[in-house]
Parts: structure tokens; sequence; C-alpha cells
């Protein structure tokens, strides 16, 4: 069977998010151990301002994020017609949205009950699901081929970064 071909603008922003999504996981998985604890901790304690270093993985994923929302939106609206790919999209957004309402002093001063941090703690748990569901759900449809047709780097002529702000506002256009 041919390979897919995944649209490049989709490749790069999907590529930048796989790449920015689990690293904010992890430094979460030790923000949440260090400065929380309270459903448990990991065995072990790293030493760093990992709540720094969660913060700028943030700041790094969320114009991202809203890209890839756009592009999902627009030309990628199709896709989001696979349950797993509009959920994944949901709990990023959800991650990245609650995000942006944490205040970094709270978790150095103790102060777990904000609201913000509870949707922040629950889209964290969320998106691991998700992204599984997502893996598992691209792998059952196209098997391995569909998987590494996102990781692929060939471009077409018809698809190089000058089509892309015409495939933005065809997408767009679907809406009107
Ligand atoms: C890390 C978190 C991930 C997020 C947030 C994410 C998100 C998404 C979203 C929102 C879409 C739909 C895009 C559109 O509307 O055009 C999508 C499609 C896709 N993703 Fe991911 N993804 C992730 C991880 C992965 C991984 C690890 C793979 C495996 C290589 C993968 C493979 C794919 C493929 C093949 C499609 C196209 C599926 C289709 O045609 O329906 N994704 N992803």
């Amino acid at each position: 069977m041919s390979r897919p071909y995944q649209p490049s603008l989709l490749r790069l922003l999907h590529g930048i998010t796989v790449l920015l999504v689990p690293l904010a996981w992890l430094t979460g998985l030790v923000v949440y151990s260090n400065n929380d604890g309270r459903f448990g901790r990991l065995p072990f304690r790293l030493a760093g301002d990992w709540i720094d270093l969660h913060g700028t993985v943030g700041v790094l994923l969320w114009p991202i994020a809203l890209l890839f929302g756009l592009y999902a939106l627009t030309a990628g609206r199709a896709r989001l017609r696979q349950p797993a790919n509009a959920t994944t999209l949901l709990a990023l957004a959800l991650a990245v949205g609650s995000g942006k309402f944490m205040q970094e002093d709270w978790l150095r001063d103790g102060q777990v009950h904000h609201l913000a941090y509870s949707l922040h703690l629950g889209a964290w748990l969320l998106i691991a699901a998700v992204v599984l569901w997502h893996l598992a759900t691209v792998l059952r449809r196209g098997g391995i081929s569909l998987a590494a047709s996102m990781l692929q780097l060939k471009v077409r002529s018809n698809d190089t970064p000058l089509q892309w702000p015409a495939q933005l506002i065809r997408g767009f256009r679907r809406y009107v």
C-alpha cells in the first residue's frame, strides 16, 4: 500500500506539537511531584527550577497550539471528523488554555486549591489518555504507514510554504 501524503503545514505544526507536548507533560509531572504530590509522588526528587522549565515549554507550546488549532479548524477540518483527532485537539486546547491562567507562584507557595490548577491537572491526565487513543486510532486505521506519513520529509511541488496561505483561506471559505 502506498504511504498517504500529509500536507507540509500539518506535518510542521503537528511535528513541533509532538515534540513539545511530551516535554510539557514530563516537566509537569516533576512539578506536580515536587510541589504538590497529594495523590502520590515520584520515588525520587529531581533538583532544579522545574516550574520555570515547565513554564518555558508552555510559552513555546501555546503559539504553536494556536496555529495548529487554526490549521485544524480550516485546512485540516475534514480530519477532525475523526473523534480521536478532535478530542486530542480539545485536550491540547484545555491544557494550554488552563496553563495560561496559572500563576508561577501558586505551587511555590503551596496553593493547590485554584480552579485553573485543577483544570490544568485534569488536562494533563486527559492529554496522556487521548494521545494514546489518537495513536491507537491512527495505527488501527492506517497502520505504521499512516503513522509514518506524519514523519516523512518529502514535500510536493504544489504544497510548498508559498501555498500555505491559500490552503488556509480555502479551508476558511468552507465555513462561509
Ligand atoms: C503529542 C500529541 C499529539 C497531538 C496533540 C496530535 C494532534 C493531532 C490532531 C489535532 C490531528 C488532526 C489534524 C487536522 O485536523 O488536520 C492529528 C492528526 C494526525 N496525527 Fe496526531 N497528534 C499527536 C501525536 C501523534 C503521534 C505521536 C502520531 C504518530 C506518528 C500522530 C499521527 C497523526 C496522523 C497520522 C494524523 C492524520 C490522521 C488522519 O488523517 O486522520 N499524532 N494529530
